[in-house]
């Protein structure tokens, strides 16, 4: 205790989206800012995220869009640093964007334009990389951190870890870690935006629709998602499945709609005037993948002509194909999972801040919080805004 520590204003543990962000602010006040990463580059998510063009942003970003114990937490940060606000950010850095679709903005080029915005924008914080923090500890008003190549002393420490998804990305949980040690609550953490693996039976059975990706609306839990499904060989995916995946717990029940979209029923009766003779299958197979429309024929029974159906028949095929209801074995878990829902309980955070409630000067922001979005860049905004208003408001104290 008594060697010599190196003296910071600000030391942010984790060199990711929400921890650039909230040293390009925090730098605005007076102090000296560190960053420190135990990985080898800074932002190593934002790099591989969005297929490598980083969905950075959502146009329709809102606290609607995102799970938590408290609903209303993340309202005050999304709404003081909003999706417009680093929209501005990126135009400032002359970065080319488009929207892909339902409000979801991509860089034309590559996600390393994001992390090179946001490192410009922290040019004047100090980065370790390859530098792991070991311990923790009050040091009068401030922590005192025992770090690999030496201690650090810091006014205030922003947890910036992330959460546990994908761990051969470095994903630790040590934020929660820490947040215990300082007697936070942390609710409890699941794999989220994730796919679906079934048991092995129904594996078995699905085997023959690996590849189909089909529009559907998945339902569980009161939410629903219109976007595209995916059958995999491991089990289900695609944006409707991922986003299903956070409202879903173990052992429930996912109803998905194909086609929800449509009037199926008028469809079915409007050819039945016309294509009377054909087959229901043959028909099937024009609305849906082939092997899909194979499929769900053979598992339901559908040998039917279409002029022979009556209106409660179509009515009953048109059911089997909106609630087609599937019961996951599981989820991926970690090892994929794009988040991890639960984390640092908001009860003890301060919503404009991020700072701990009974512990001043230690800031919560990002992933390793409560907050989850859903897929399409509300992850991304959440940690800007998130990163933001803690950055502000250390700036803020000079
Ligand atoms: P983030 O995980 O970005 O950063 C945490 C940092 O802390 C890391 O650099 C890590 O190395 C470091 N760290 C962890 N433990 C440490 C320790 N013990 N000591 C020191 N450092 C430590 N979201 C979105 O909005 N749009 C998208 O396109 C995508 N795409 C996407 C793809 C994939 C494959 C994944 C896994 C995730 C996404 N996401 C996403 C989610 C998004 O990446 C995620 O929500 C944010 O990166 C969270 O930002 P944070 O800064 O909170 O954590």
């Amino acid at each position: 205790m008594g060697t010599r520590a190196e003296r910071y204003d600000t030391v942010i543990i984790g060199a990711g989206a929400a921890g650039m962000m909230c040293a390009a602010h925090a730098l605005r006040g007076s102090g000296r800012v560190l960053v420190i990463d135990h990985a080898r580059a800074p932002g190593e998510k934002i790099r591989i995220s969005g297929g490598g063009r980083c969905n950075f942003t959502n146009l329709h970003a809102g606290a609607e869009n995102f799970l938590s114990a408290n609903p209303h937490f993340a309202k005050s940060a999304l709404s003081r640093y909003t999706q417009h606000d680093f929209v501005a950010l990126v135009d400032r850095h002359g970065i080319a964007w488009h929207e892909k679709t339902l409000g979801q903005l991509f860089c034309d080029g590559s996600s390393k334009e994001i992390i090179a915005l946001l490192l410009d924008e922290m040019a004047g914080a100090e980065l370790r990389l390859g530098t792991s923090v070991d311990t923790i500890a009050r040091h009068g008003d401030g922590f005192r951190l025992g770090v690999s190549g030496g201690d650090v002393l810091a006014r205030h420490l922003v947890v910036a870890c992330g959460g546990k998804s994908i761990p051969k990305m470095g994903a630790t949980g040590f934020g929660y870690a820490i947040a215990r040690q300082f007697g936070l609550d942390v609710t409890e953490t699941r794999a989220g935006l994730v796919p679906f693996t079934l048991d092995p039976a129904m594996k078995a059975q699905m085997a023959p629709l690996a590849g189909v990706a089909v529009p559907a609306r998945a339902a569980c839990n009161g939410a629903a998602f219109d976007e595209a499904v995916l059958i995999t060989h491991r089990g289900l995916s695609g944006p409707a499945i991922l986003q299903i995946s956070s409202y879903w717990r173990e052992g429930e029940e996912v109803v998905l709609s194909l086609l929800a979209q449509e009037d199926l029923l008028g469809a079915f009766k409007q050819r039945r005037r016309t294509e009377g003779r054909r087959q229901v299958q043959t028909v099937l197979a024009e609305l849906l993948p082939r092997r899909l429309a194979e499929y769900l024929a053979g598992t339901h029974g559908i040998t039917d002509r279409l002029g022979d159906c009556s209106d409660k028949r179509l009515g009953e095929i048109v059911a089997h194909l909106t609630r087609w209801p599937l019961r996951p074995a599981g989820t991926e878990g970690y090892r994929t999972a794009e988040v991890t829902l639960g984390g640092v309980a908001t009860t003890g955070l301060d919503a404009r801040s991020m700072e701990a409630r009974r512990v001043p000067g230690l800031f919560f922001i990002g992933e390793v919080v409560d907050v989850t979005g859903w897929l399409g860049g509300y992850n991304f905004q959440w940690a800007w805004s998130s990163g933001w208003a803690a950055g502000t408001a250390i700036a803020a104290r000079g």
